[in-house]
Parts: C-alpha cells; sequence; structure tokens
C-alpha cells in the first residue's frame, strides 16, 4: 500500500474518479467556454499573428437577442471586448432607444481578431472564422439575431446583394429571426441610413415585445443556409 501523502491523495482521486465524478463541483467548463478557448488558441489564419486580444463576445446566457458585428476595431482590440468604441456608444444609444441594454443582449462579431488597419477580412479569414460564430449562436440560442452591416449579414445568412435590399424583413433560419440592419459604423458616416436604420429596430423591438407578450412570432422568409 502507498502510504505517502500523495499516494494516499491519489487513491481518493481514483475512487472519486470510480463513482463518476471527473470533475471538482463548478469547475466543469460550459461549451461557450469550450468555444472560447478554442478561439483564443486558434491561429488558423495570418489574423492570430497581429492580434493584441482576440474578442469573442459578451453578455447573457441564454439571451433572447443576439448581435452580431463584422468584427473588432482598434479600441476592441486593445481591450478584448465587443463594440467599444465610438460605433459601441452609437450601439448603446440605440438599444436604449428600443428599451434594451447591453445586459440584456449577447454581442459578437464574425470576425473574432482584428485585421490590420480596419481593412475587411479577407475570404479565407472568413471562412476560417465562421463556424465560431455559427456554433456561438447556437450556444446562446437567441430567438432573435441582428445583422449590423453588409459583411455579418452576406456572411451569416448567405444572401447577396447591397444592405439596403436585405433589410427591412425577417429571415427564418432554424428556428431563429434573423434581422439584417446597417452596421453602427456606416450611421456615423452617412446621416442618410439613419431613419431606415430606425425603422428596423422599431421593426425588432415590435417582433420581441409581442413575442414576449403571447408568444407570437413575426411573418419571415424562410431560408435555408448551405455555406
Ligand atoms: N465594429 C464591429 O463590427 N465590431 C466591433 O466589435 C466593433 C466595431
Amino acid at each position: 500500500m502507498n502510504t505517502s501523502w500523495a499516494g494516499q491523495l491519489a487513491g481518493f482521486l481514483r475512487i472519486l474518479r470510480d463513482t463518476g465524478l471527473t470533475h471538482l463541483p463548478g469547475t466543469q467548463k460550459t461549451p461557450l467556454e469550450d468555444l472560447l478557448q478554442e478561439v483564443e488558441s486558434c491561429t488558423n489564419c495570418r489574423l492570430a499573428k497581429t492580434v493584441t486580444n482576440k474578442v469573442f463576445g459578451q453578455g447573457p446566457i441564454p439571451s433572447l437577442v443576439m448581435l452580431v458585428g463584422e468584427g473588432p476595431g482598434r479600441e476592441e482590440d486593445m481591450t478584448g471586448l465587443p463594440f467599444v468604441g465610438r460605433s459601441g456608444q452609437l450601439l448603446d444609444r440605440i438599444l436604449a432607444a428600443v428599451e434594451l441594454t447591453r445586459q440584456d443582449v449577447y454581442i459578437g462579431n464574425v470576425i473574432k481578431c482584428r485585421p490590420p488597419n480596419n481593412r475587411n477580412p479577407l475570404p479565407d479569414e472568413m471562412e476560417h472564422c465562421m463556424p465560431f460564430i455559427r456554433k456561438q449562436i447556437d450556444l446562446v440560442g437567441p430567438k432573435f439575431v441582428v445583422t449590423m452591416g453588409a459583411v455579418a449579414a452576406r456572411s451569416i445568412l448567405g444572401i447577396q446583394g447591397a444592405l439596403h435590399s436585405m433589410r427591412g424583413k425577417f429571415y427564418l433560419v432554424d428556428g431563429r429571426y434573423y434581422m439584417v440592419t446597417y452596421h453602427p459604423a456606416a450611421l456615423l458616416r452617412n446621416e442618410r441610413y439613419k431613419r431606415p436604420a430606425w425603422e428596423d429596430w422599431k421593426m425588432l423591438r415590435a417582433a420581441m415585445n409581442r413575442y414576449k407578450a403571447d408568444g407570437t412570432l413575426p411573418v419571415a422568409d424562410k431560408i435555408n443556409i448551405l455555406i
């Protein structure tokens, strides 16, 4: 018999394992924490070489509403948090206008690493990162997903066209209702987009409130995502 302190501990742990206890209570990772770790250790594309902090996402789990942006900018890269720069400040004001706060929504991005000088993500970078956001949406479990900007809309929904032709309706995919709207950065650049964007967010607010009141879901275009 091993009578050393370490030997006795090892024996005790073996007994616990044999009873099916493989993790100390409260220490087992959730699937979302596993995904976070996968993202943190990802080196699948060149962006991993220049990133300061990967921006995984933030918000309650589960969330009724999830917002998806394109990818981190400078402030997000510095802090590791989504939408903390100028776009984020505008996003906070938009959320307040539809009676939401950051504590009510989960915010993520298609791309987890900032492309140098805020250039658009390249096709292979998008391809490597897409499985993460798809999994993230499933794990957060929203009923409503808002894609902000054309890059997020096209990549998440697999639809094409200019943003104004994709917005103004819901898309139903796997039981979730997706809405396409302008990216907050586009609203900062161009006043013209503010009115249609406001219509979009009001559409979300009405759908959300109806769903909360009696479970009614909006009329939507049903689409199958092939990619
Ligand atoms: N723009 C995005 O698309 N995402 C962020 O997190 C910040 C700015």
